[in-house]
Formats: structure tokens, sequence, C-alpha cells
């Protein structure tokens, strides 16, 4: 298939549209769970990528909060995470710096006396770096803490202090299912005002899924044939090749429906299927897209289908199935792969098909939204004397890569030049952006943590949103669990996943798309 490249031309990049330059105000961050790999590998390392770009303010600190009585070990601890996971020199001039302004307090997520203490700390710190009272308190800690460290703060007037402003920012999973996320949402908001919580989906810090708004909304052209009347169906595939890494207790209670498909993909399909908002504000952009949701109709039963990984092989390599995983139940009924059949009952999209899938072990990774487009009346090439039968041109497809491989490509025909015939063959049409832009660093934390910061709630859930999309999957979750009758495992690990989500497809005249990641 031949290939045409987008290249942004060193002229153009002088000419970029900029958004606004934005440092936050003074303020600590308190990091729950600090001692966790979440902080080490990807906040830290954004944290220091922001430094770099100076995008911190000065009188800035960090400390990380957890039970292991950690010291100073905890700032080196971080050093390393930061050289090791952020790319970034161990002689960069700004790292040593950097390091002094991260400090530890050991403390029992439920234990009051502890926040006392750590509100003291907070103040002590405040006084000496001339803060100013902000804080953002960032709970990356297992969920069932997330509820009595919110009251613990509340309890110390940490919420809503005398000075300064504080703010929430509560990683996923957001609940395990409707009723406990509106438990949560009740917790939180009885200690924070909504506008002070900021429920974070990694997706959203994530460059190319941000570039779908401008790809969208920034340019004219592809606007007007964004719906029923052009669009065939969508596909959203989040395909992993790693298994569970050693997550197997979280995993086992998770499942592929809950851990990526009701808020990575849900998060991908809004950002596809919204109206423009009116502007890129938080209230704009979160309410479009709570509507493309709310347009959603309960998903019957026989649209959804699930899988889970038996032993396999990984590029050559053998890989023991989900049931032979650290600590797993080795009759395990959890999904490790999950597909869907979705419709968005509303102007622009009733009567498309939105397909998503994801699922761990699988034969490559790739997370990819793909459009299909409806194919235009070919008769006139039918005719042609000596051209194929119209059946195998292509439909026109426009590939969303959102890793790795960042990037998209649009498919057309063309006419094949070296026949006096009517030949059509597909070329692709390919931006990339890293032979656009050069490659980044960044690991997505870096505009969250931001944003954050800065009290932008743009790019994150409302509790509206948390709870329609666990209104939307909760049904599938509990009849899932009501079924244990399902034959597990389904499929080999190294494959595409399992059959009945081919036959999820075929059922409506449609099939996956496997040749994912980009063709050049
Ligand atoms: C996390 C899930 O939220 O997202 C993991 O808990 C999954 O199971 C991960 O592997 C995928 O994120 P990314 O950024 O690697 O696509």
């Amino acid at each position: 298939m031949a290939t045409i490249h987008a290249n942004v031309r060193p002229e153009d990049l002088s000419q970029v549209t900029k958004g606004p330059e934005r440092i936050p105000d003074p303020g600590i961050l308190v990091i729950f769970g600090a001692s966790g790999d979440l902080t080490k590998r990807k906040l830290l390392p954004a944290l220091f990528h922001l430094r770099q770009a100076d995008l911190l303010p000065k009188e800035f600190a960090i400390v990380g909060v957890a039970r292991r009585p950690l010291g100073d070990e905890f700032a080196a601890d971080m050093r390393a995470g930061i050289v090791e996971f952020g790319g970034v020199d161990t002689s960069d001039p700004k790292l040593d710096d950097f390091i002094r302004h991260i400090g530890y307090f050991p403390l029992k997520f439920d234990d009051p006396a502890d926040y006392a203490g750590l509100k003291a700390e907070l103040d002590r710190i405040d006084r000496e770096r001339n803060i100013g009272g902000k804080r953002v308190f960032y709970l990356a800690t297992a969920p069932e803490f997330f509820a009595g460290i919110v009251e613990n703060l509340g309890a110390q007037n940490m919420a809503q202090p005398e000075k300064g402003v504080a703010s929430v920012v509560i990683e996923k999973p957001f609940g395990h299912d409707l009723d406990s996320a509106r438990e949560l949402n009740h917790q939180v908001n009885a200690v924070f005002q909504e506008s002070q919580v900021f429920r974070i989906d990694h997706y959203l810090g994530k460059e190319t899924v941000q570039n779908i708004l401008v790809f969208r909304f920034a340019n004219g052209m592809f606007e007007p044939v964004w719906n029923r009347n052009y669009i065939d169906h969508v596909q959203i595939t989040a395909a992993e090749t790693l298994g569970v890494e050693g997550r197997g207790p979280f995993y086992e209670k998770a499942g592929a429906l809950r851990d990526v498909v009701q808020n990575h993909m849900m998060e991908l399909l809004s950002f596809v299927a919204m109206e423009p908002p009116s502007s890129f504000d938080s209230d704009a952009v979160r309410r479009e897209k709570v509507k493309a949701w709310r347009a959603i109709p309960p998903v019957p039963i026989l649209n959804a289908v699930r899988g889970q990984y038996g032993p396999g092989l990984i590029d050559g390599q053998h890989v023991a199935g989900y049931r032979d995983e650290d600590r797993v139940n080795p009759n395990s009924g959890t999904e490790t792969y999950a597909a869907l059949r979705l419709e968005i009952e509303n102007w622009r999209w009733a009567g498309v098909p939105f397909y998503l899938r994801a699922g761990k072990r699988l034969k490559k990774r790739a997370t990819e939204i793909s459009i299909q487009f409806k194919q235009p009346p070919l008769l006139i090439f039918n005719r042609m004397a000596g051209s194929g039968p119209c059946q195998q041109i292509q439909p026109n497809l426009l590939t969303i890569r959102i890793q790795p491989d960042e990037g998209i490509s649009l498919r057309f025909g063309a006419k094949v030049p070296t026949t006096p015939k009517m030949d059509v063959c597909p070329v692709i049409m390919d931006f990339d952006y890293e032979a656009a832009f050069g490659k980044s660093i960044a690991n997505g934390y870096e505009r969250l943590l931001l944003d954050a910061m800065l009290g932008d709630q743009t790019l994150f859930s409302h509790r509206d949103g948390v709870e329609i999309n666990w209104a939307l999957y909760t049904p599938i979750l509990d009849a899932w669990a009501a079924k244990k009758t399902e034959v597990f495992p389904n499929y080999f690990a190294g494959s595409w996943g399992p059959e009945c989500a081919e036959h999820l497809l075929e059922r409506w005249g449609h099939t996956w798309r496997n040749d994912l990641g980009r063709k050049v």
C-alpha cells in the first residue's frame, strides 16, 4: 500500500498558534500512597518535566505520604525514578534543586491524629517557603482508602482552609459499580465542593487524545462529514500485550470492563462523539461529553462479550495463562478482554455502531480509533472494462493512533498509474507525531498535574460523567457476575481475543480491524 506523509515544515513550526502560558500559584502537592509505583514512575518524572519547562512556581513543595517510615531515602528514590522513568540526565542542572523541594511524612491513613501531624507539617513548610496556603491532595492509594482520607482531611479543616485554597485529585478506579461510585461521590462532596475535585483518567493526559479535539474542531474539513450521513461505523481498540503485571489481586476484582472500558475507552468515545463545545472551558467541554454519554441506550447483554487469556506466545515467548498468574484464583471468572457494541441515539449518530474492545495479552499493543466511512456508489468503476469488482475497493478509513506510533492516517483509493485500466489501489496519507514534532518524553501526567494545580477541570471527570458511565456498565457487570458459565480461558495469549468477539461484529456485517499500527 502506498503512503503519503504529512510533514510539518520548519517554517510552519514558527507559526504555531500558541495557547496561553499558565503557571500555577505557589502550593504544596501532597501525594498519598507515595511509596507506590505511580509516584515514582509517572508523577515525579512528570513534575520534573514541568520544572524543566519552567511551568512550576518557584515556591513549591511536594510531600509524599504513605504508611512506611521513610525519611530522606524517599527523595533519593524519587530522584532515581525521575532519571530512570523520566528520561532525565543525572547531570541536569535543575535536578538537585528540584529534589530539595521533596519531603516525606509517614501517616496511617485511618489515624486522625496523624492528620493533625500532617497539617502541622504542611503549615511549617508553608511558612518556611512562603507558600500562601494552597494545597493539592493527590490520592494515589488503593481505592478503599479514598473515602477515609477525604474524611480526615475534612476533619482537620484541610479541605476548606482559612487561608489559601485546597483541591483533591482522585485516581481511578472511582467506585466499582454505580452504587459505590455514588457513595464515593457523596463522601467526597461532603468535604470538597465539586469545583475542588479532580477525578483523574490518565488517558486524557495523552497528547493524541487531546488532539482529537484539535483535529475535529480546529479544522474545517472533517466536521461536515463527522456524522451518520458519512460514517459507517467506529471501532475503538485498546489492545495490550502485557498481562496483569503482578497486579493479580487488584485485577481479580476489576476485570477489563471496569479497568479500561468504563473509563479510558468511554473518554475516547466522548471525544469522538461529542458536539463542538462553545469554548474549551471546563464546563462547556464536560457538558458536551455528558450529553454524548447520556444518549447511549442500555446495551443488550448479547452485544457485550468477554474473554480470558490462556497460555500462549507473545513476541515468540511463552507466557502463562491468566489463571496461572501470581495471586489469581486458578478458577477465576474475571474477564481480561471485553468487547461491545454501543449506539448513540442522537441526531448526529443514530444508527452508527460504535464497537469497543479492550484486552490484555493480545497480539499487538495498539490503542486506536478507526472511523470507517460509507462507500460511495462505485458502479462507474465496475462497468469500466478491465477494472476489478467494486466490492474490492476499500472504504475510506480514518485512523487515530493513540499509542504507540502516535499519529493519524487516512486511507483512500487512487488510480494505479501503470495500467491503462481503471485499477484502484488503497493508499494512505499519514501524519506521524514523532516524525513531525520529534520524540516527546512526556508521559501524559504533566498536563493533568499542571491543570490540577491551576484548578482547570476540563480534562477531569465530573461526578455526573462517572455515574452515567457506571449506570451503563453496571447491568452488564451484574449479568456477567450472575452468569458464571463462561468457558474460560477462551483465547490464547498472543491472539486477537475470543471468537465470540468476532461473532459479535459478524452479526452486524462488520469485522474487527486487526492491521493496527503504522503502515510504513
Ligand atoms: C490502567 C489500567 O488504568 O491503564 C491498566 O489499570 C492498563 O490495566 C493501563 O494497562 C493502560 O494504560 P496505557 O497508558 O498503558 O494505555
